[in-house]
């Protein structure tokens, strides 16, 4: 039995921290495990272009505790309007990809895009300048329901994309189902790749509802049945490349999940990378978690893979019940709950 575990200090592929005083919370969390993160720019109003990009950059730095080494990766939200010309600017100001959230499909989705199509000249340059797309791959339309709302998108915008910029860079976020594992299989590892959350690898859809309605498990995409949990811990854990680790850890105010109309994100980011190593553990392939979580996603975006490294052991700790977010309280997912692997400081 394994029991401690060094590896490359591994990177965040999708984060959320939000901005203000629950910077000085959140991202303390994430420098403390992770060299990079992708940092999503659904702010409100949301991060359009590359000169708000650096400025949110500098807040986010302002939060890294004095002696940590973390670099956030920025991003741009792609409307129906934002201009090719911000692409070139976006470029030279480091901002390594650009995010597709469709019209309403998520939390600060309201400036989403409401036809791809409408964005095709942003795409262009993009992939002429190797900017990377970032996918939340859901459909939209109330007729399709919400448990399909991922394989109907691979279909229906998925696979048009893709041949449409054979040569752009796309991530399928955080994905959820079988169908979304088994498509990115299928896809040159080049151009496609797909992040995969550790409560997507820990729980399947029963969580939501165990014991009474439990919110802090409601997410988008939703948790899903158990089968497609397994299909997503089979790619996580088979060693291939295209498969990386992305928290999509999603900050809220405790008030405001346990609530009539809770809102969708998990918070994971206080003890990420230790819930990814048990759902590996579990599995019985801890030894597969260093390419996933520390290779993967690097290779993917062209990116030097991290030199320092982390050590994780075999050890229950029970991380706080709650932290403080701004004015509110933050609960992270598995509050006053004990886990099994512990990273060493
Ligand atoms: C995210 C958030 O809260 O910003 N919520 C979530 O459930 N994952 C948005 C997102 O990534 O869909
Ligand atoms: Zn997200």
């Amino acid at each position: 039995m394994t029991d401690a575990i060094t590896i490359t200090r591994p990177d965040d592929w999708h984060l959320h921290v939000r901005d203000g005083a629950p910077l000085h919370t959140v991202v303390p969390h994430t420098a403390a495990q992770f060299g990079r993160a992708i940092i999503m720019p659904n702010l409100k109003p949301p991060i359009t272009t590359a000169q708000q990009a650096l400025a949110y950059k500098e807040r986010i730095l302002k939060a890294v505790p004095a002696g940590l080494e973390f670099t956030p990766l920025m991003t741009l939200y792609l409307t129906d309007n934002l201009p090719a010309s911000e692409i070139e600017r976006a470029k030279e100001a480091g901002v390594v990809a650009l995010k597709l959230y469709p019209a309403g499909a998520t939390t600060n989705s309201d400036a989403g895009v409401t036809d791809i199509k409408k964005t095709y000249a942003t795409l262009e340059a993009m992939q002429r300048l190797g900017i990377l797309l970032l996918v939340h791959g859901e459909v939209t339309s109330p007729d399709i329901d919400l448990f399909d709302r991922e394989a109907a998108f691979i279909d229906q915008h998925f696979i048009p994309l893709r041949k449409d910029f054979p040569e752009l860079k796309i991530v399928f976020e955080h994905i959820t189902t079988q169908e979304a594992a088994q498509y990115v299989s299928s896809c040159n590892g080049a151009y496609t790749g797909a992040t995969i959350t550790a409560h997507h690898l820990l729980f399947n859809r029963n969580a939501i509802f165990i014991g009474g309605v439990r919110p802090h498990y409601y997410c988008l995409p939703v948790l899903k049945r158990e089968k497609h949990r397994l299909a997503l811990i089979n790619a996580a854990i088979s060693g291939d490349a295209r498969f990386f680790l992305g928290t999509d850890s999603a900050p809220h105010p405790a008030q405001l999940k346990e609530h009539a109309s809770g809102c969708a994100g998990c918070y994971t980011a206080h003890a990420a990378i230790e819930m990814y190593a048990e759902a590996f553990d579990n599995a019985g392939a801890i030894y597969q978690l260093e390419k996933f979580a520390s290779f993967n996603g690097a290779d993917f975006y062209g990116l030097p893979r991290n030199t320092s490294t982390i050590t994780l052991q075999k050890e229950f700790w029970t991380p706080p019940e709650s932290f403080a977010f701004g004015e509110a309280d933050l609960k992270p997912l598995r509050s006053g709950e004990a886990l099994p692997w512990r990273m060493i400081p």
